[in-house]
């Protein structure tokens, strides 16, 4: 594993990058989803794509907190949503857009993973602005289990509508 040997700048600037790009991810999970509940005609798919989008927004202001307390960390922040820049799935048939969610939601919770562990006690003391650096495993975790939620909600609509065909 890389974190035995990388030293703590390096394993820091990885556990960053992993940060970014799942606050990026989300970001696009509450706009997509949001607009993309709107286009559907479902109820059901409608209220998992709300729950889904509802979540990433939380997820995000989660991380916007987090980022505070962690030394020389610099992200973008996202932009308020729009129709214009949003829908990317409405193309998409309902199991292909499912599934192409849960790719997004098991990206993410790896990339929480990575932030998990990708960083030495040490590494973490360096940079944790907050009290203790545990706290910051803890909200990984939180995060990793949510991800995981989303994808077994995703997982049981898809087996359901598969059912019903
Ligand atoms: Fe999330």
């Amino acid at each position: 594993m890389k974190r035995l040997t990388a030293d703590h700048d390096e394993q820091i600037e990885t556990m960053y990058a992993s940060l970014r790009s799942a606050y990026k991810a989300e970001s696009e999970m509450e706009q997509n989803l949001y607009w993309e509940a709107h286009l559907s005609s479902e109820p059901e798919l409608r209220a998992l794509l709300l729950r889904l989008s509802y979540d990433s927004l939380g997820h995000k202001a989660f991380l916007e907190h987090l980022f505070t307390k962690l030394r020389g960390f610099s992200y973008e922040r996202s932009k308020v949503p729009s129709p214009e820049t949003a829908p990317k799935f409405t193309d998409l048939k309902v199991d292909d857009l499912l599934s192409s969610i849960r790719s997004s939601e098991v990206r993410m919770m790896e990339g929480y993973l990575q932030a998990k562990h990708g960083a030495s006690d040490e590494a973490l003391k360096k940079i944790w602005l907050g009290e203790d650096p545990h706290i910051f495993r803890d909200m990984m975790e939180y995060l990793v289990n949510a991800e995981r939620l989303h994808d077994t909600l995703l997982k049981a609509y898809l087996q359901n509508m598969k059912k019903g065909e």
